[in-house]
């Protein structure tokens, strides 16, 4: 079933349901969600004590009966009922009650790109619980490549790379379709386990999760590349006393171990380019490639994949909300007609 921009403008909210956040598009009103895909959950009455911000808060911090869960795995629903509660929740009671009133409740909803069957119906089940009578599922690749402007729609490459926390989706757009694309599962949380790990193994430190951040802003004064300082102090947890202590950690060690989730990414570009035609390579090499999602604000990356590929590499302006900007102007009737990429609905 074909997708087409006049189901999509009659859509009434889109959703972006991300490993690491969920974004909620309200035709008319915007960008009105933009937490993280957490829920914190009282596991003796099975009540929900808080979800987004306040229970990304609460992790590695709760007492046994409370637990932290996220609903959404590899950019995949991998919890429909839970999704659903964190999703009521996040939307408010408000809101939720001015789409209710809606006759024909119909959702968009941004799929990864080639997801199976089963992610599909996943997402879909998760808006139908909303109150949805219809849901349309957009490739996240052509949602991002709208939302951040690039002119999908003409008769030339555009290239985007979509960095997110599960997984980095890579394609080469022409005439409002996919020409080629990859999906390489491995985003923010394999750089961000990437860091961990090198601390544990190298200076038996263990890393409070909310230090991951800093850290890649200490290495970020040339970032992945070479010139950057050369060590940085990190405070942490013995791995065999559990006493807080400082090291201080050689900052090219430590981009070498952040280089190495990156190296699939490498080749995933790779294998993209190479299954492009000759005509629509060389508009790339002038034209370059964007990248959105989260992770494309990591320090450095955008350098380290212009020195790897030999094109230039551009950030989009606001990276992390262009897929469900992108699904939002659909929604709103704002872009140029183009012909879109089937998708079973
Ligand atoms: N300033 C930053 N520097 C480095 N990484 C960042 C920064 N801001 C966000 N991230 C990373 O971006 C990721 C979140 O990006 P995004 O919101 O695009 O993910 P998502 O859409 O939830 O995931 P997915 O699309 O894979 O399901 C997280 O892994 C986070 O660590
Ligand atoms: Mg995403």
């Amino acid at each position: 079933m074909t997708v087409s921009l006049e189901q999509l403008s009659r859509c009434h909210f889109a959703v972006d349901l991300g490993a690491a956040r969920t974004r909620v598009y309200v035709k008319g009103a915007g960008l009105v969600v933009d937490q993280p895909s957490v829920a914190a959950v009282n596991t003796r009455t099975g009540a929900l004590i808080a979800v987004g911000d306040f229970a990304e808060q609460m992790t590695g911090r709760t007492p046994q009966y409370i637990r932290v869960v996220r609903p959404v795995s590899g950019g995949t629903v991998v919890d429909i009922e839970m999704a659903q509660r964190m999703l009521r929740h996040l939307i408010g009671d408000r809101m939720r009650r001015a789409l209710r009133r809606k006759p024909r409740l119909r959702a968009a909803a941004c799929t990864p790109h080639e997801a199976d069957p089963l992610a599909r119906r996943a997402t879909i089940e998760t808006l139908v619980g909303l109150g949805a009578r219809r849901v349309e599922l957009m490739d996240t690749l052509i949602a991002a490549a709208v939302g951040c402007g690039l002119p999908v729609e003409r008769p030339e490459a555009s290239m985007i790379m979509v960095c997110g926390a599960a997984a980095t989706q890579v394609a080469v757009l022409s005439l409002g379709s996919i020409v080629t694309a990859e999906r390489i599962p491995v985003g923010g949380e394999a750089v961000d386990r990437a860091i961990v790990q090198h601390l544990r193994h190298e200076h038996e430190l263990i890393l409070p999760s909310q230090s991951v951040r800093p850290l890649q802003i200490a290495l970020s004064d040339n970032g992945l590349t070479p010139q950057g300082p050369v060590s940085t102090e990190i405070h942490g947890r013995d791995v065999a006393t559990g006493l807080a202590r400082s090291v201080r950690v050689d900052t090219a060690a430590m981009r070498e171990a952040i280089h190495t989730p990156l190296l699939a990414v490498l080749d995933g570009i790779g294998k993209v380019l190479r299954e492009c035609p000759p005509d629509l390579v060389a508009d790339l090499v002038d034209r370059g490639i964007m990248m959105v999602g989260g992770t494309a604000l990591l320090p450095g990356l955008d350098r380290m994949l212009q020195e790897a590929i030999g094109i230039p590499a551009h950030i989009a302006e606001h990276p992390d909300i262009c897929a469900v900007q992108g699904l939002g102007a659909m929604l709103e009737g704002r872009i140029a007609p183009l012909v879109l990429t089937p998708l079973a609905a």
